[in-house]
């Protein structure tokens, strides 16, 4: 590491470590100490990185046409996270509206929580799933006059090797966005069934090698618990016939393809975290969440996401639930692509609630109610 701090050009003594490298996440990085680094946040997106520690809200423009949030209106963002999108919506709240915020990441919502105290009454937080929406809007008064998610992870949450969710760091096999509860992925690795395990890897990450790293991770199970990511990466690429040195000289020479752990993780933090099943029954709830004309934005990052917001918009709009919907998803701009390669995978996708009474559960003219 260089004892230099590139944006001032001021020479600082490199922190001391007990080795020769900094061990620790929150001495890898400047940017978790802007203020010894001023700059360094600018410095490391002009360079088109994540500074370690801060999510880029993707596709902010698109999210606030689509809302289209006015004064003394409530929107629910139903994916906190850093408060980036929130940040950006609610100025065009006040005056008299507010932002409900939910998001199942304890530690995440007490930081964001802090951030957006200048706004004071206008923030009312939530810990637990989007699933239950309903039960937030009950208890905020009744329907929302705009619904935002965008799915998946934060940046602070992939970047911290202490939560587990990276293959490209050491740090316990753990997944959970809700650290404080549920399975780990260690855990889950623990007792899943092979067949579960391989439907997972061909179903939520098209891994074209699914039964055999499903195979070997069973295998390596059974003779010791697989409990860090490190341990699961090994035998991710022992089934894919190469080794994590094998890999890292590929991609020292070049060779910029996925990581061959990239669908095993992936696969494996959606179960560990239900989000499917979360997203299947946030999107049966919506539109008993959004008062007559209201608006729901969702931005997905995985194909199976966006196709069951797709289909949910598209049954809801034939139902009458919805009087218009998105006929193509919205995609991050080449240069938001530029700016922030991880808004690659964004698909934006947004619906309308119809103004006329919704169709009563038992109407055959409405499958999605119909399903829950
Ligand atoms: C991509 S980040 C959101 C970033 C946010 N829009 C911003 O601009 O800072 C996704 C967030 O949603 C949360 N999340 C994912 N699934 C959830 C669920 N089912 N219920 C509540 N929160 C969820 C994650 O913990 C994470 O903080």
């Amino acid at each position: 590491m260089h004892p230099e701090d590139p944006t001032s050009g001021q020479r600082r003594r490199r922190a001391r470590y007990s080795g020769t490298h900094p061990r620790r996440f929150d001495q890898r990085y400047k940017e978790l100490a802007p203020e010894r680094y001023p700059g360094i946040v600018e410095h490391v997106r002009a360079q088109g990185g994540t500074p370690a520690g801060s999510h880029v809200p993707i596709l902010v423009d698109a999210v606030l046409a689509a809302l289209d949030p006015r004064p003394g209106q409530v929107v629910c963002d139903g994916t906190l996270g850093a408060g980036g999108h929130a940040h950006a919506i609610l100025p065009r709240l006040l005056p008299g509206g507010r932002l409900v915020g939910i998001d199942r990441d304890s530690k995440e919502l007490e930081r964001t929580r802090a951030r957006l105290a200048a706004f004071g009454d206008a923030v009312s937080l939530h810990h637990g799933s989007f699933a239950w929406m309903a039960s937030v809007a009950a208890a905020e008064g009744g329907t929302f006059d705009g619904i935002l998610l965008d799915l998946g992870l934060s940046s602070m949450q992939i970047d911290d090797p202490g939560r587990g969710f990276s293959f490209k760091a050491d740090g316990p096999l753990d997944m959970r966005m809700d650290p404080g509860g549920g399975r780990t992925a260690a855990q889950l690795i623990q007792t899943i069934a092979p067949q579960r395990l391989a439907e997972a890897l061909r179903e939520l990450s098209d891994e074209p090698n699914a039964e055999r790293t499903a195979d070997a991770i069973i295998q390596a199970r059974n003779r010791t618990p697989i409990l860090t990511t490190q341990d699961l990466v090994r035998v991710v690429l022992a089934a894919q016939g190469t080794t994590p040195a094998a890999w890292r000289a590929r991609a020292r020479a070049g060779d910029s393809g996925l990581h061959p752990a990239a669908r095993t993780f992936q696969a494996i933090r959606i179960l560990v975290n239900g989000e499917m099943d979360a997203l299947d029954r946030m999107l049966a709830d919506l539109p008993d969440c959004l008062r007559p004309g209201g608006r729901v934005v969702i931005l997905s990052f995985h194909s199976g996401e966006d196709r069951r917001v797709k289909h949910a918009f598209r049954d809801g709009l034939r139902g009458g639930l919805y009087d218009a919907v998105s006929d193509e998803p919205t995609r991050p701009s080449p240069d938001e692509l530029r700016a922030n390669p991880r808004s690659a995978p964004a698909r934006l996708r947004w619906a309308r609630r119809s103004t006329s009474e919704l169709p009563s559960p038992g109407d055959t003219a409405s499958p999605d109610r119909r399903r829950r």
